[in-house]
C-alpha cells in the first residue's frame, strides 16, 4: 500500500513538473525595471521588445525597434530584438566541416544559413527561468540533436540584467552536451537612440573600437580577408555621423569589425553610438573578438509598434560574435565548442545623456 502511494505520488509530481514546464511555453511579456530605465522583453526568441531610457532633458523614450505583438516577432524577417543562433550571421553555402564529417543546413538567405537557419533561436519560444522585476530575467532553451542541422544537443541560456543605473548587461551561456557544434550567439536589437519611431539615424554619430574589417563577397560571405579601416568609409576609430559616406558603399554597412584587443580580463570596449540632438548615448563592451554594424539598409516599410512605420535606416543593429563563416575560415577564431567546454559571451550596454 504504503509503496503504491510512494510511486503514484512520483508519478503525479512527474505530471506536475512536466505541467509546469509547459506552463512555463507559453509566449509572454516580461519587464525589468529600476528607476527610469525599463526594459520589455519576451520568452519568444529571447527578445527585447522595448528599452525605455531618459534624454538630457528627463524625457523618456523606447530606443528600441520592435512590435506590439507576438504575431509581429513571428512573421519578422528582420530579426527586430532576437537573441539569434545557433549560429548567428552567415555560413556560407549552408554547409561546413567538422571533425571529417560535412554538416549541410537548411538555406534561408539565397544558398546560405542566416541566424541559425529558418527557425532559428530568434523563432523558438524559451523558457523563463528565474525572473526579478528589479534585476535580471533569465531565459533557457534546449536545443535537440540536428535542430536547423546543427551536430548534437545544447542547452542553452540568455539572462538580461539591470546593473547600476541605466545599464544592461546580457549574458549568453551555451554547453554542448553530446557533441562538438559551433555556437556563435548575438543580440539583435535595432537601437534609434531618437527614438524608435523618430525616423533615421543617419545622424547618429557612431565610433567603432577596430581598426580592421571582415570584407565580404556580393552575397555578404567573409572572403577570409582582414582590411584596414583607415581612411575608408568604414572607418569609425573615431566618431562620425553614421550618413556621411554611407552613399560611397554598395552595402550600406553590413559588415564585421575586428575589435581591438583589450587588457586580458577587460571586456572589449565596442563601439559609442550618439544622437545629438536629444543627447543619449550608447556604450557597449563585450568579451566577442567581432561586431556586425549593420545600420539596416535592408528595412522597408515595416509596420512596428505604436503605429510606427520603420524605413531604411531606422535603426542600428550593433551584434557582438564571433567572426561571420568562421566554420569556413580556419582563419578565423573557431567558434567550435565541445562538450565539457562551456560557450560564454557577455554584453554591457550603459545608456547616458548629456
Ligand atoms: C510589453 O510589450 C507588449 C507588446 O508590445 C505589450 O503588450 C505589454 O503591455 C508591454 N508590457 C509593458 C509592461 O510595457
Amino acid at each position: 500500500m504504503y509503496k503504491v502511494y510512494l510511486v503514484s505520488s512520483f508519478l503525479l509530481g512527474l505530471l506536475v513538473l512536466s505541467q509546469a514546464q509547459a506552463n512555463d511555453n507559453k509566449i509572454g511579456f516580461y519587464e525589468l525595471k529600476k528607476g527610469n530605465f525599463r526594459l520589455n522583453l519576451t520568452n519568444y526568441g529571447a527578445t527585447v521588445v522595448s528599452v525605455i531610457v531618459p534624454d538630457k532633458h528627463g524625457n523618456l523614450a523606447d530606443i528600441a525597434l520592435g512590435y506590439d505583438t507576438v504575431d509581429g516577432y513571428k512573421n519578422d524577417g528582420v530579426y527586430f530584438g532576437a537573441l539569434v543562433g545557433r549560429v548567428a550571421n552567415r555560413i556560407g553555402n549552408a554547409q561546413f566541416t567538422l571533425d571529417g564529417k560535412t554538416y549541410k543546413l537548411p538555406a534561408n538567405d539565397k544558398d546560405n544559413t542566416l541566424h541559425g537557419g529558418p527557425t532559428g533561436f530568434g523563432d523558438v519560444v524559451w523558457t523563463v527561468k528565474t525572473h526579478k522585476e528589479d534585476s535580471h530575467i533569465t531565459f533557457t532553451y534546449h536545443s535537440f540533436d540536428n535542430e536547423q542541422g546543427f551536430p548534437g544537443q545544447l542547452e542553452v541560456s540568455v539572462t538580461y540584467m539591470i546593473i547600476g543605473t541605466n545599464k544592461l548587461g546580457v549574458r549568453m551561456i551555451a554547453t554542448p552536451v553530446d557533441k562538438p557544434t559551433p555556437v556563435n550567439l548575438a543580440q539583435h536589437t535595432y537601437w534609434n537612440l531618437r527614438g524608435h519611431d523618430s525616423g533615421d539615424i543617419l545622424s547618429h554619430t557612431v565610433q567603432i573600437f577596430g581598426s580592421k574589417i571582415t570584407p565580404v563577397d556580393d552575397e555578404l560571405i567573409p572572403t577570409g580577408e582582414f582590411q584596414e579601416v583607415k581612411g575608408t568609409p568604414y572607418d569609425f576609430l573615431e566618431p562620425k555621423e553614421v550618413g556621411s559616406q554611407i552613399h560611397d558603399l554598395p552595402g550600406l554597412y553590413d559588415v564585421n569589425y575586428v575589435l581591438d584587443p583589450s587588457s586580458p580580463q577587460h571586456l572589449r570596449k565596442v563601439a559609442i553610438v550618439k544622437d545629438n540632438v536629444f543627447g543619449r548615448k550608447l556604450e557597449l563592451w563585450s568579451n566577442q573578438p567581432g561586431v556586425q554594424y549593420y545600420t539596416s539598409g535592408m528595412l522597408k516599410d515595416t509596420k512596428g509598434k505604436g503605429g510606427a512605420t520603420y524605413h531604411q535606416y531606422s535603426g542600428i543593429a550593433l551584434e557582438t560574435q564571433g567572426f561571420p563563416d568562421s566554420v569556413n575560415h580556419p582563419n578565423f577564431p573557431s567558434m567550435i565548442v565541445r562538450p565539457g567546454q562551456t560557450y560564454k559571451h557577455y554584453m554591457v550596454y550603459r545608456f547616458t545623456a548629456s
